[in-house]
């Protein structure tokens, strides 16, 4: 799907396509990652406030041509991000948060990944980012879910997994040859600083990826006894002190990622997961095969995660101490569903100013 413009005659055409559509269903089941049925009304993706117009200051590079800064565009700063309907009002608001605080907000390019299949169709919600954000400049990316549900292990929680958590392993793929770096972004999360602070962030050696690393978790829990005691598997950290670090957050360097072929050794790993247990979670553990103590690693402002809470019921988690630039409901609970459910967590409020969406 390319750069998406729409004019008044498209607008209108989209109209007549959709209204039917709206109306004929009115909502529609879905699993979530928890394994929850939501409830989600199509006609909501409707419901989105324009965001305020934010522009470049004096200072900033132009763009090459035209209003919009165009993919390749060497002042171009790249953001990938999935859009699916279940976190829609989470992406709408974490490129809101990226937009208000960024020193050039017109640089700022969005690549946003779209499942084939959602309820909502890569069509609409391009249409919707458009409608929120009209000088925003992004493209929608279509990911094909069967290019990994087959690698995904059959395990049920992983067989309720969302594949679009898999869609960061193929931004070498999916985004256009001419990105060499990019921002990796989850949904849950807002940024209160400047992007290109963290855009601007060293990766030294060969280093592919950064993130904030916490070396004090006990990494041996991320991976299963038959994992440690198989003594071929487990030498893949010989040599290496590896630590945990959150995928939700990452800048990659999408040069040394095509040239060392990263898709490929994440999905090795995963071949070696349907065969043999070696973790319990989905798309985080091969990341943390491929890469863990060999990465960058970023100011922890970077990623206060954990704001979704565990999952004990109504469970509010408090800020780590230092600084903090982004906030980040990685766990169960999303501020929106509490919110929503009026038994918000005290940082949820920190949300708000974000979310365009109009409940009225
Ligand atoms: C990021 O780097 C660019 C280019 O070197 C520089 O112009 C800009 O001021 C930097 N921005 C921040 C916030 O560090
Ligand atoms: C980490 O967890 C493992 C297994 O639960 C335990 O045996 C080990 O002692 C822990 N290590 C540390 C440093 O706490």
């Amino acid at each position: 799907m390319g750069h998406f413009r729409p004019n008044e005659a498209v607008l209108f055409f989209l109209l007549l396509l959709f209204l039917p559509f709206c109306h004929g269903i009115r909502s529609l089941s879905r699993l979530t990652t928890g394994g929850a049925v939501e409830e989600l009304e199509i006609s909501h993706l409707r419901r989105f406030s324009e965001a305020p117009d934010y522009r470049n200051g004096a200072g900033c590079p132009a763009p090459a041509v035209g209003e919009f800064t165009s993919v390749c565009d060497s002042s171009a700063v790249h953001i990938a991000m999935t859009l699916d309907s279940e976190y829609l009002r989470g992406s709408i608001a974490a490129v809101h948060s990226v937009l208000k605080h960024a020193s050039c907000p017109g640089n700022i390019f969005f690549h946003f990944i779209a499942a084939e299949f959602d309820t909502a169709s890569p069509r609409l919600l391009s249409q919707l980012v458009r409608s929120t954000f009209p000088s925003l400049s992004f493209k929608v990316h279509i990911f094909r879910e069967d290019a990994v549900i087959n690698l995904i292990s059959s395990s049920i929680r992983q067989a309720l997994e969302n594949p679009l958590n898999y869609a960061r392993n193929y931004l070498g793929d999916i985004l256009d040859s001419c990105v060499d770096r990019v921002i990796y972004l989850d949904s849950d999360l807002v940024l209160v600083d400047d992007v290109y602070k963290l855009w601007n962030v060293t990766l030294n050696g060969a280093r592919v990826i950064g993130a904030p690393e916490y070396c004090h978790a006990n990494f041996t829990n991320y991976f299963t006894n038959s994992f440690w005691s198989d003594s071929v598997l487990s030498l893949v950290f010989s040599g290496r002190r590896p630590c945990y670090f959150n995928t939700g957050v990452m800048v990659m360097d999408m040069v040394r990622w095509r040239e060392g072929n990263y898709r490929r050794k994440i999905e090795d790993w995963m071949e070696i997961q349907r065969k043999k247990r070696i973790y319990e979670l989905g798309s985080l553990p091969p990341f943390l095969l491929v890469f863990g103590g060999d990465v960058e690693p970023i100011d922890h402002r970077w990623n206060q995660h954990g704001l979704g809470g565990d999952n004990v019921m109504g469970s509010c988690r408090p800020l780590h101490p230092g600084p903090v630039s982004l906030l980040h409901w990685s766990g169960k609970g999303k501020p929106w569903v509490r919110l929503d459910a009026k038994k918000p967590c005290p940082l949820d409020h920190l949300w708000v100013p974000y979310d365009l969406f109009n409940s009225k």
